[in-house]
C-alpha cells in the first residue's frame, strides 16, 4: 500500500499570528492514521509551527532551500538549517520557483542531492504549461523534468522522495486537470520510474496531484488508482477546506 499524503503549501501567506491560528484550527480535527498530513508555512514560521504541532501528527515542511551547505548566499536557507529547527521535508521545484526564480532541472538536481544528503524527504514538483499540453508535448516535458532533476538519485534514495505532479495551468487558476488527465499522467510517471529504476520503486513512490484541488473535487481526483494525495495551495489556507480535502480519501 502506498502512503497517502496531503500537503498544504502555504506559499507566501500567514504571518506568525495567522500561522498559530490556522494550526490551532487544524489541530482540532481528528486525523486518520493512514494519511500523512503536512503543512509548509514560510521560513519565518517553521520553528514555531513545529513547536505548535509537537503534540500533533501533522508534519512541517519547507517550501524551498538552497543547494549549498552554507556560505555567502544572501537571503538563502540550507538543508542543515531546516534540520536544525526540526524540518525534515522540503518542497523542491514548485512551478512558482521554476517560473519566478528561474530554477531549472539542473539546479533542482543539486537541491535534491542536498536534501538527500541531509536525510530530508524531498517533494519533487514538476508539470507542464498549457502550451505544452496543447501541442502534445506534456508527456515528454514531464519525462525530462524527472530525468534531469531527479533520476540521478540512487535506488536507495527513493524512500526519501515524494513526487508532485502539478500542471502549471491548473495552479491557482481554479482549473483542475480532470481526474482522467491526472490519472493518465500519474500512470505515465510510474511507467518511466519503472523503466529507469524498477517496478517496485514505481509502485512504492507516492505521487501527489496539485492544482486547484478543493473540497468539491478532491475525492474524485484521489479516487484514481495512481493518485496518492495532493499538494494543496489556496485551499490549505482555510482549516475547514484543508481538512475536507484530507478527509476526501
Ligand atoms: P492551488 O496551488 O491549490 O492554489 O492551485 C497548488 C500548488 O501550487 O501547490
Amino acid at each position: 500500500m502506498r502512503q497517502k499524503i496531503v500537503a498544504g503549501n502555504w506559499k507566501m501567506n500567514c504571518d506568525i499570528a495567522q500561522t498559530y491560528e490556522l494550526l490551532d484550527a487544524l489541530k482540532e480535527n481528528e486525523l486518520n492514521d493512514d494519511i500523512v498530513v503536512m503543512v509548509a508555512p514560510p521560513f519565518t514560521n517553521l520553528q514555531s509551527a513545529n513547536q505548535a504541532l509537537i503534540d500533533s501528527t501533522i508534519l512541517v515542511a519547507a517550501q524551498n532551500m538552497h543547494q549549498s551547505a552554507n556560505g555567502a548566499f544572501t537571503g538563502e536557507v540550507s538543508a542543515s538549517m531546516l534540520r536544525s529547527v526540526g524540518v525534515e521535508t522540503v518542497i523542491l521545484g514548485h512551478s512558482e520557483r521554476r517560473a519566478y526564480f528561474y530554477e531549472d532541472n539542473a539546479l533542482l538536481a543539486k537541491k535534491v542531492t542536498a536534501a538527500l544528503e541531509n536525510k530530508m524527504t524531498a517533494i519533487y514538483c514538476f508539470g507542464e504549461e498549457l502550451e505544452d499540453r496543447k501541442t502534445g508535448k506534456h508527456l515528454d516535458l514531464v519525462e525530462r523534468q524527472l530525468k534531469e532533476g531527479l533520476f540521478h538519485i540512487a535506488i536507495g534514495d527513493w524512500k526519501q522522495i515524494i513526487l508532485a505532479y502539478e500542471p502549471v495551468w491548473a495552479i491557482g487558476t481554479g482549473e483542475t486537470a480532470s481526474p482522467e488527465q491526472a490519472q493518465e499522467m500519474h500512470a505515465f510517471i510510474r511507467k518511466i520510474v519503472a523503466k529507469s529504476y524498477s517496478e517496485e520503486i514505481a509502485n512504492k513512490v507516492s505521487i501527489l496531484y496539485g492544482g486547484s484541488v478543493k473540497p468539491n473535487n478532491a475525492s474524485e481526483i484521489f479516487g484514481k488508482p495512481d493518485v496518492d494525495g495532493g499538494l494543496i495551495g489556496g485551499a490549505a489556507l482555510d482549516a475547514e477546506s484543508f481538512m475536507a480535502i484530507v478527509n476526501a480519501f
